[in-house]
């Protein structure tokens, strides 16, 4: 099973829960494709069976590099429609960014399989244990 990681993250907090993500997705036999947001092309999404999206927080939305790459997949939107997907965000302390950053997953067509994952800025403890368990949903859901 392909799960795809996409994200952007300037100051290494979102690409710290990338990694965390993309580990647990590992540890359960997943092969992960990492690639930055503004690499990732709809046919990326397209070839990967489950898929999941991190932004920082920026002005209680996704980071610019991320809503083109969410325009750009909406003309995909059938034959993306019902993948499994999820999103994390790394925050500074606001954390609005979770309803339309989960609106613009169910958008492009993907199923969300667990609510988007908030880190105020780097990952750990409780936030840690969430991006394992959306690792666990992404892998159930994609069989
Ligand atoms: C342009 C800009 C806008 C931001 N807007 C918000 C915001 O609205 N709410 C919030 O909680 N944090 C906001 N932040 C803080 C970032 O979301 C936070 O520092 C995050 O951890 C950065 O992630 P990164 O290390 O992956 O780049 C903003 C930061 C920048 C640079």
């Amino acid at each position: 099973m392909k799960v795809l990681v996409t994200y952007y993250s300037k100051s290494g907090n979102t690409a710290a829960m990338a990694k965390v993500l993309s580990g647990a997705l590992e540890q359960r036999g997943a092969e992960v494709v990492q690639k930055e947001a503004g690499q990732t092309t709809p046919e990326d999404l397209l070839s990967a069976d489950a898929v999941a999206v991190g932004s920082p927080d920026y002005f209680s939305y996704v980071a610019g590099q991320v809503k083109t790459l969410f325009d750009e997949a909406l003309s995909e939107k059938s034959k993306l429609s019902g993948k499994p997907g999820g999103c994390f965000s790394s925050h500074g302390g606001g954390a609005r960014i979770k309803e339309p950053f989960e609106h613009l997953v169910e958008a492009v067509g993907l199923k969300l399989v667990a609510p988007c994952v908030l880190s105020h800025d780097a990952p750990a403890g409780k936030t840690v244990d969430e991006l394992h368990s959306l690792a666990a949903a992404l892998c159930d859901a994609a069989g």
